[in-house]
């Protein structure tokens, strides 16, 4: 029997899961499958909690999570076919939940079933490799201090690429006396009441922990971006500069010649592609983009037809973009799908590569996800649902942004699956503090 490996259970882990579940439904005979996940539970990012840091074995729990996270994007963009907001909560919702909420959903569609039985929690991968017929996977199993060895003849790799921070240095850090964190590390805005926050970046985090950081309190917040400025309208207390030259004592000094105290330094500087567990010849090595690397259909390993990539592309869509390439990936797996021959998957990856390198503005990168994951949908018997919907919302929402900042998040969107409008939500964001599911669905508050 077909053996296969998924290593983490976030997201997209949870994606390969539920398509197996669904081809088993309807009576397929599905391979074996164990997935590996080094926390105790599933939910990858969205599964934020106290232990986010270390865990009970003295273990790191990294999560780039926050206190305070409301979706950046519209639900109804990231909403899966075979499971609707509408279904999971029984009736419309508004369109920004935070965090919460949507871990709520996404766990909703997993738990029903038999899945956490295929899943090995608080076991890490600790290396894959691959002999010339199948792959060895050693993980450690951290509730019994074990080291233990297995072979199969696919492995997912699921483990995000928002997890692995990228962290450079300016002059003047080692003698900077305030905090120095990267966003990987921000957990809660309310710390930086009555700070003067310099947040480096252009990109959502710092978008998001500089108004996180307005909302909740902070003095003064300086946004030093480094190519591009974010441009939005920013609300009183935020200002958006070039780029960081250096720190003298507390004092942060800009390219444009502007100073500012600060007592404390949030590296907004994105993440890393890191797969310590995977040999050389099976590691992806990418910078954050929208068609990464020797990636076929943006999942094969093109050296190798058994190594299977879920979500490592910067992301517009999400959660329906990593369905539709895990249902992708069981049809390979499943010898449903056919890999063609390397010269046509090359002529394929270099399609998409060159029409990447000429995307100039968010409209066109919104188009470009959705051809692509369009494209996959077609490949596969995911249930319908209408992208061209989610194209028009996401363009819509980018507009919306720039119009107004601090109101995107109000807005209201109409579903790609059931059609419900949602309703807007009884607080606007800006002055919503409380982020609990209980707060957000208390729609009778209006
Ligand atoms: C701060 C932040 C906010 C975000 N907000 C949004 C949002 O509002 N909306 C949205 O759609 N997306 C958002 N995203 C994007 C996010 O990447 C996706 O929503 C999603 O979490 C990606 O899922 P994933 O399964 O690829 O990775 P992850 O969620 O990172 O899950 C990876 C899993 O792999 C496990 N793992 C890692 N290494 C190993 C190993 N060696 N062995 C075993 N297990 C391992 C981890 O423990 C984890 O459970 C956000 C990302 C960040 C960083
Ligand atoms: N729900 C939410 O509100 C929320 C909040 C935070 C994050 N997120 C999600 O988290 C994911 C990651 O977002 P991200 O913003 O962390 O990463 P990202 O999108 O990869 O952006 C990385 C940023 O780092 C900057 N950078 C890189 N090197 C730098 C350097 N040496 N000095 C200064 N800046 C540097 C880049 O600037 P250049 O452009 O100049 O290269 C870019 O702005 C996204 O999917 C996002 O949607 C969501």
């Amino acid at each position: 029997m077909t053996k296969v490996a998924i290593i983490g259970t976030g997201p997209c882990g949870l994606s390969m899961l539920r398509s197996f579940e669904q081809a088993e439904k309807k009576g397929e005979k599905i391979p074996q499958i164990v997935c590996f996940e080094k926390q105790e539970d599933w939910g990858g990012l969205w599964n934020y909690n106290w232990r986010t840091g270390s865990d009970q074995y003295g273990d790191p729990v990294p999560n780039s999570m926050y206190r305070y996270l409301w979706s950046n994007g519209p639900k109804e963009c990231l909403e899966f076919a075979d499971y609707s907001f509408d279904e999971h909560f029984g009736h419309p919702i508004p369109s920004f939940p935070p965090r919460e909420v949507l871990y709520d959903y996404i766990i909703g569609r997993v738990k029903k079933g038999n899945l956490k039985n295929k899943v090995r929690f608080n076991r890490i991968v600790m290396t894959v490799t691959y002999n010339g017929k199948n792959f060895e996977v050693t993980s450690y199993d951290k509730k019994n201090d074990k080291f233990s060895k297995d072979t199969f003849d696919y492995v997912v790799v699921s483990t995000g690429h928002f997890s692995v921070p990228f962290i450079p240095e300016y002059p003047g850090m080692k003698s900077f006396p305030g905090r120095i964190l990267h966003s990987h590390d921000f957990r809660d805005a309310e710390e930086f009441r009555g700070k003067n926050v310099i947040v480096l970046g252009s990109s959502y985090s710092a978008e998001d922990v500089a108004l996180q950081c307005n909302k909740y309190g902070a003095k003064s917040v300086t946004i030093g971006y480094r190519h591009n400025p974010m441009g939005f309208k920013w609300p009183n207390g935020v200002k958006e500069v070039h780029y960081l030259d250096r720190l003298e004592g507390n004092k942060a000094i800009f390219k444009d010649g502007h100073e500012q105290e600060a007592d404390a330094i949030i590296l907004c500087s994105g993440y890393l592609h890191h797969f310590p567990y995977l040999t050389e010849d099976l590691k992806l090595k990418t910078r954050n983009r929208l068609y990464p690397p020797k990636l076929y259909k943006g999942v094969v390993w093109e050296n190798n037809h058994k190594l299977l990539y879920l979500g490592m592309q910067d992301q517009f869509h999400t959660f329906n973009m990593f369905d539709c390439q895990a249902w992708y990936a069981r049809d390979v797996i499943m010898g449903k799908i056919k890999i063609p021959s390397n010269s046509e998957i090359e002529k394929d990856i270099n399609k998409w590569a060159v029409m990447e390198e000429k995307l100039e503005n968010p409209d066109q990168m919104i188009d470009f996800q959705t051809e692509y994951t369009k494209e996959l949908h077609g490949l596969s018997d995911y249930p319908k649902i209408d992208f061209e919907l989610i194209r028009k919302h996401f363009k819509e929402w980018e507009h919306h942004k720039v119009e107004d900042i601090m109101t995107y998040r109000n807005k209201s969107f109409s579903s790609p699956v059931t059609g419900s409008i949602a309703p807007i939500h009884h607080t606007p964001w800006a002055s919503a503090m409380d982020d609990s599911s209980k707060a957000f669905l208390n729609q009778s508050k209006n």
